[in-house]
Formats: structure tokens, C-alpha cells, sequence
């Protein structure tokens, strides 16, 4: 292996910044050239390729985003684009790539791999947690602490006016974001993808807690069965009709996605990218550089994809003991 290419794709996270450092860096330890692909999949067809230096990635471990930048490619999708991508690649002699996403790049990843036969590892970047075959995902612990520190403002004006605030933080299939700040910001209540709970529930939750609680909050992850926050909201408060409460409903959004990456996310992000480099020079391809109890594990990117990764009953039952 001579010349390795780098991508990021799909959502952003903070910490692919020091995944793309570690990656360059590493490889230039080791005698390689090192190559960016711009804009993911989308970058690697139009031939957005070119050649990178150690210093290319200085000053960059504390940003949030990507320099690489991102997208969600439609055309990579298609035998043709995929097609297209490999003629860039061995217009650069690229013979190896590391690619930092969530499950959608992987899968992308595992097709062109089976298709052309190109060496690859994958770096863990989503902030939805969501990837069997590491304990955590880069950017996780950033969007966790960003939401909860949000949480914590609206707690006080929660408490202000005696209001109920429904929260919904990210988290499209998963709701790892959700339970963790529901645990660390004292949420009288979260609700998930991974559990059902019905309206019904929200409402016997809300009437039944002490009257010494006058204020509470629901932390709601966006793919919730229920739907958004916004409407189980109008849901839960037709339920409280006559009764002295106001309801207001905040959706934390994509600031869940930037800001500088805690010192977890950044070494998460270095630990992984010079795994996959050292993986691909051991002949590791077609799998993730995950990190399972603090020890780097390479997990082939069809079980990345297709096992699921539960939530914690622990954390489930530790959010709603502490919510009495
Ligand atoms: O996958 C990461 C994530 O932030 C999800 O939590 C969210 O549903 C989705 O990306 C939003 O994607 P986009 O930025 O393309 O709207």
C-alpha cells in the first residue's frame, strides 16, 4: 500500500476534524501519501482528490464540522457513479481508503469495496451513537454535552414559571443522545425509538409526579414513535384541558452537530483514525476501527450495519428511578 485516500460522509460530527488528522498523520509516520477526498462520495466521482501534508491538518483537532466537508451522495448510489468514483481513485492510484461516517457510509463503503476491491476502513463519525461494533461514536460526547447544557438553561425557566417543556434533541433512529441527557439534565421523562411509550403514558407520567414538582421536563428524540416533540406536545396538553398548565416545546436542532469536540470526541477521533491507517497497512478492509472497551476492535462493516446496538436497560431505569 503506497497511496491512501481520506473521506468524511453523511452528517457531520465534532471530532472527524482529529479523525482526519490522525489519519494524515499516520500515514505519513509510515512512509505513505496521503490524499483528501472533498465533499464524500460526491468528491470521490467528481475527482475532488488532492495530496495532503502534515501541515494541511494543523490547527484543526479543535474545530468543530469538517474540513473535507460533507454531503449525502444520490449518484454514489448507482453503478455508474460508483463506476465514476473508482476511475478517480485509479486516475490517483489510490490503494487504500478511510472513510468516517455513520452507517450510510458504510454501507457505500462495503458496496464499492465488494464491487473494486479497494482496501477500507471506517472511522465511527455520527453524534447518534448508533454503530454496533463501538462503544461510542465521534461526536457523541460533544452533542451530548451541547444538549444538555441547553437543557439545563431551560430548566431554569422550566422552573421560573412552572411550565413543561418538551425538549427534542437528534437522534433520527436512536436515542442515545436523548437518554443520556435525560440522565445528566434530571428529565422527569424521555422517550425513544427503542421503547414504546404511548401518550397515555406521557400523561399519567406528568399528572402522577409529586406536587412539590411544579416544573418538568420530556426530552424527546426526533425518530420517536409518537413524532416530534411539537406534537406529542399539542397531544399531551389537549389531555390537560381546564388544568392551570403551560406547555412550551424547544427543538435543539443542528447545534447539536458543531462546536469544538470535548477532549473524549478528539481522542475517540485520533484513536480510530490511526487504527484504520494501521489496520489498512495490516491488511485489515471492508470494516470499522471501533473502540469497545477501551480497546481498538476491527468489526466488519456488515455487522456495523446490520446489528443494532440497544440502549442500555441500565440507563433506562436509572432515567426514570431518579425522576420520582
Ligand atoms: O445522523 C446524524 C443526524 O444528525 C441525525 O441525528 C439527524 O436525524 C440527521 O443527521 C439530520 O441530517 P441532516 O443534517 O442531513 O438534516
Amino acid at each position: 500500500m503506497k497511496k491512501i485516500a481520506v473521506f468524511t460522509s453523511g452528517g457531520d460530527s465534532p471530532g472527524m476534524n482529529a479523525c482526519v488528522r490522525a489519519v494524515v498523520r499516520t500515514g505519513i509516520y509510515h512512509n505513505l501519501d496521503v490524499y483528501s477526498i472533498m465533499y464524500g462520495y460526491d468528491g470521490m466521482i467528481k475527482g475532488n482528490i488532492k495530496k495532503m501534508q502534515s501541515h494541511s491538518v494543523s490547527n484543526i483537532l479543535q474545530r468543530g464540522g469538517t474540513i473535507l466537508k460533507s454531503a449525502r451522495s444520490t449518484e454514489f448510489r448507482t453503478k455508474e457513479g460508483r463506476q465514476k468514483a473508482f476511475e478517480e481513485l485509479k486516475k490517483h492510484g489510490i490503494d487504500g481508503l478511510v472513510a468516517v461516517g455513520g452507517d450510510g457510509t458504510f454501507t457505500g463503503a462495503k458496496i464499492f469495496y465488494e464491487e473494486f476491491g479497494i482496501p477500507t476502513v471506517g472511522c465511527p463519525g455520527t453524534i447518534d451513537n448508533d454503530i454496533f461494533g463501538t462503544d461510542y461514536t465521534i461526536g457523541f460526547d460533544t452533542a451530548v454535552n451541547t444538549a444538555l447544557e441547553a437543557i439545563d438553561k431551560i430548566r431554569d425557566t422550566a422552573a421560573a414559571h412552572d411550565r413543561i417543556f418538551f425538549i427534542e434533541v437528534m437522534g433520527r433512529d436512536s436515542g442515545y443522545i436523548a437518554i443520556e441527557c435525560g440522565i445528566g439534565g434530571g428529565a422527569e421523562l424521555v422517550m425513544v425509538p427503542e421503547t414504546t411509550t404511548t401518550i397515555h403514558d406521557v400523561v399519567k407520567s406528568l399528572k402522577g409526579l409529586r406536587k412539590s414538582k411544579t416544573s418538568s421536563i420530556v426530552v424527546v428524540a426526533e425518530g420517536d414513535e409518537e413524532g416530534g416533540a411539537a406534537d406529542i406536545m399539542e397531544k399531551v396538553k389537549s389531555e390537560f384541558k381546564g388544568e392551570d398548565k403551560e406547555f412550551k416545546v424547544t427543538t435543539l436542532g443542528h447545534i447539536q452537530r458543531g462546536g469544538s469536540p470535548t477532549a473524549k470526541d478528539r481522542i475517540l477521533g485520533s484513536r480510530s483514525g490511526m487504527a484504520a491507517v494501521e489496520g489498512l497497512i495490516n491488511g485489515k478492509s471492508n470494516c470499522m476501527a471501533g473502540i469497545i472497551n477501551d480497546q481498538v476492535v476491527y468489526t466488519p462493516f456488515e455487522e456495523c450495519i446490520t446489528k443494532s446496538k440497544p440502549l442500555k436497560e441500565e440507563y433506562l431505569r436509572l432515567q426514570e428511578l431518579l425522576s420520582i
